[in-house]
């Protein structure tokens, strides 16, 4: 019946004195009112049991233990305390109602133990107290936190607060309920941002260091276990400081807590949010209540205490010397406590006297079956009964555990560890008319409505602190947006992350999303990485570098055409005739098809476009160089046969020279041939190169014959090259061998210099290098050795002569 204790000095010198309790609670009077209530109707019913009167006793444990087990030890030693006859011998008392805190009926189970006792506790709701070893005649009509912790779980998702404070009172009650917070929370993601622990002992120190860690963390949300006298201090420093914002979630043992509802409290606390046990109506309470009175009961000194807590007045003078202490008037004996509201009398919200209440009479009707046992029939060994005149306490415990009887339509029983059906209202404090608070029902948890439809709300009654009407967010760091992923901050809860994006190739499409996924093969991640789109395909088209090659390609082959053009007009002119006229149609004609291969290599690779690209090029060129490189040896040779005696020119007569270029030509054939048949260019998707793209290419097949066909290529140019180097000095104004010489260094330089950009270049470039290699070589043939001629033929036909020509 108070709030604490003022704990004496302890030492050996003299005989400690008794620990003073302090803080009168007028809502516990109220309880212990209502177990004198109901005795008395029990007693007074004539149907439970008739011709037996129970008595009781009350005790002051001043919510503290070491009192608790100071009541229980004179319980048991019942003599000293009671001088009544009736009540002597071994432990005349049954069962015990209470203890209020369960630190204190842990206590009490604990000293009771070896006598059998059995308890019924109305508040005490750690979840510890279930264990049926360690607390084998424990019954309680509250039900165990267990379910209140799931209850709060479940308000915590509803509102999606995932970054949440902790503070409890110094005992199992606040350390087990956190202890089952912390594991729920842990499997829907919800951290706790600090979890303080308000001392028994009272340190102002530490209530402010509380409230800085309050103040400074990002949670918004606190969870708070504890009864209103532990709390009272540090809600009331917590209001003075005006810190707001916070928004409470308070344990049953707070949740109507009549000492947070004055107006003061009502701007920091308001929109608190909590269970409370279920409410129930006691007619004739209030009666009861209204009979207590100082001049009835005058050496009770808890009514006189009662009275001064109600109406502020004192019974003796005090005697304090402390003049800054304001000395109360004397109470007169004629306050109504009727007319002045107070907590003591206000029985509109009865939940922990309900329990009461229901406690004594769960001992009433358990003592009522035990007495109306039928002989022969009973529950003990041999069908015996209990002796009435002796009743053990075990024998109690064994019909308080099967007890079962309705109070106002609600059935009441225990389960095997002594809990009753847990079911709460959701309570939400908001401001009364007169400015204080009001506890105000806005839901219902009720565990047996069955899995996920427990918990009730209506939404539209409830108030968040600071009156609002919208969901105050707690959380560590906001969601991760699609595209990004957690990444875990070392040595920082699970709740505090940082939104990593994802990488190259990898997606996420939810929010919050843990791990990025991979994309498959063939997609790849959209800029924002939210999703899987298929890869770019690249090759070379007809875009503005493909269409760019295929018109200069086909200028060049229309030059070469207009080059012949040319020849053909003027075929009997000197020029063309001393130019081996045969040679340079072949020449022409097949640069202009050099010039039109390199078109094969724009567009989509396909089967046989990769096989026609390369042959068709790799013969062109041959074609050509074979008859660059006959025209060189004819050159040659022609100046060789003019010393006398030599008849070298008849083995390199037109029929000859003929069979040199189709031999020459014949070879790449042959390689081309082998290299389709064996091992044939493919098209090939490459995604090597660049993860974000496929490129499509032409898979050479056998890198060998790729680079045989082109070294063929090589060969027959750098023969060509010598061989036109040998004949460079020799005279005449129109050295053809001079002209070669120099074509073969342009075709040379330019397909040294297109091995290392072939090979370094990416995706479609490959391909284009390679046509431009194609282009500057023929374009480089074409315009050394033939660009010289048309000049003489068009602009300087007087220098078309055969004088000319042989010069001097
Ligand atoms: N349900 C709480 C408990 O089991 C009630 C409570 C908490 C309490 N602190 C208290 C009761 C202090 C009395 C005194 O402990």
């Amino acid at each position: 019946m108070h709030y604490w204790v003022v704990v004496p000095e302890l030492n050996y010198i003299y005989k400690p004195a008794a620990s003073g309790c302090q803080g009168f609670d007028s809502r516990s009077f109220r309880w212990a009112q209502t177990m004198r209530f109901a005795i008395k109707e029990i007693n007074e019913d004539p149907s439970l049991l008739p011709n037996i009167t129970l008595g009781y006793k009350i005790y002051d444990s001043c919510a503290t233990h070491v009192a608790a087990l100071r009541a229980t030890l004179s319980v048991l030693n019942g003599r000293k305390e009671v001088s009544s006859m009736m009540c002597s011998g071994a432990s005349p008392v049954k069962a015990i109602i209470g203890d209020s805190g369960s630190s204190q009926s842990i206590v009490v189970s604990r000293t009771l133990q070896p006598f059998k006792i059995p308890m019924i506790s109305y508040f005490s709701s750690c979840a510890c107290l279930a264990n049926r070893n360690e607390y084998p005649t424990f019954f309680r009509t509250i039900p165990n936190d267990y379910y209140q912790v799931k209850a709060i779980v479940q308000l915590v998702k509803h509102f999606g607060w995932t970054w949440v404070g902790g503070i409890s009172e110094d005992d199992e009650y606040g350390r087990s309920a956190f202890q089952e917070l912390h594991k729920e929370f842990k499997k829907i993601g919800v951290c706790f941002a600090y979890y303080e622990i308000i001392p028994k002992v009272y340190s102002r120190k530490k209530i402010l260091d509380i409230l800085d860690i309050i103040k400074k963390s990002s949670a918004k949300v606190v969870i708070m276990f504890g009864g209103e006298g532990e709390l009272y201090p540090l809600l009331t420093e917590y209001v003075q400081q005006n810190i707001t914002g916070i928004q409470w979630i308070a344990s049953e043992a707070w949740i109507t807590a009549s000492l947070f509802s004055p107006r003061e409290f009502y701007p920091s606390l308001g929109g608190t949010m909590g269970f409370a046990i279920r409410k129930g109506e006691i007619p004739g309470l209030k009666d009861f209540l209204l009979k207590v009175h100082p001049s009835l009961y005058p050496d009770n000194a808890l009514v006189k205490e009662l009275w001064s807590t109600i109406f502020g007045c004192a019974f003796q003078p005090s005697n304090i010397t402390d003049q800054s202490v304001k000395e109360l008037p004397l109470c007169t004996g004629h306050e109504s406590i009727e007319e002045k509201f107070s907590v003591y009398i206000d029985v509109s919200g009865l939940r922990i006297s309900y329990n009461v209440y229901k406690a004594v009479y769960a001992v009433a009707h358990s003592l009522h079956n035990l007495i109306n046992c039928e002989p022969g029939k009973g529950p003990f060994d041999n069908f015996t009964c209990a002796d009435i005149s002796n009743i053990k306490p075990f024998q109690l415990q064994h019909y308080i555990q099967e007890v079962s009887f309705t109070i106002f339509g609600e059935e009441i029983n225990f389960d095997n560890k002594g809990d009753p059906i847990a079911s709460y209202d959701l309570m939400n404090w908001q401001r009364n008319t007169d400015g204080t608070i009001r506890f105000v029902t806005v839901g219902l948890y009720d565990v047996s409505k069955g899995v996920g439809k427990e918990l009730v709300i209506n939404e539209n009654m409830l108030n968040f602190n600071g009156d609002q009407t919208k969901v105050p967010s707690s959380v560590c760091t906001e969601s991760c947006p699609p595209g990004t992923r957690k990444g875990i901050r070392r040595g920082e809860p699970l709740c505090c992350f940082d939104c990593l994006p994802c990488a190259d190739g990898e997606i996420s499409d939810q929010t919050d999303s843990i791990e990025c996924i991979q994309c498959p093969e063939d997609f790849w991640s959209n800029a924002e990485r939210t999703e899987c789109i298929s890869k770019e395909i690249e090759y070379l088209t007809y875009d503005e570098m493909g269409a760019t090659l295929t018109v200069i390609a086909l200028f060049g082959a229309c030059l070469t055409i207009g080059v012949l053009a040319v020849f053909l007009h003027y075929k009997n002119t000197p020029i063309v005739r001393v130019n081996n006229s045969e040679l340079s149609f072949f020449i022409l004609l097949s640069l202009a098809l050099c010039f039109l291969s390199s078109i094969a290599f724009i567009g989509q690779p396909a089967n046989w476009s990769c096989m026609f690209r390369h042959t068709v090029f790799s013969i062109t060129f041959s074609l050509c160089i074979s008859c660059i490189l006959g025209k060189t040896v004819v050159v040659l040779m022609a100046f060789k046969a003019t010393q006398p005696g030599s008849n070298i020119m008849k083995w390199f007569g037109p029929i000859q020279q003929r069979i040199m270029i189709s031999a020459c030509t014949s070879v790449q054939i042959i390689i081309c041939a082998i290299w389709l048949i064996a091992m044939p260019p493919f098209p090939s998707k490459n995604t090597k190169y660049q993860s974000s793209k496929i490129i499509l290419e032409c898979d050479v097949g056998s890198t060998l014959a790729f680079w045989c066909v082109l070294g063929y290529i090589g060969v027959l140019a750098c023969m060509c090259f010598v061989l036109a180097f040998l004949a460079r000095k020799l005279p005449g104004n129109f050295n053809e061998a001079k002209l070669i010489t120099f074509s073969m260094l342009i075709f040379c330089a330019v397909w040294i210099a297109f091995i290392p950009a072939y090979v370094s270049s990416p995706g479609k470039y490959t391909v284009a290098v390679e046509i431009f290699a194609i282009l500057s070589s023929s374009f480089g043939l074409l315009f050394c050795i033939f660009a010289p001629k048309c000049y003489i033929i068009l602009l300087k036909p007087e220098k078309n002569t055969k004088q000319y020509i042989m010069g001097k």
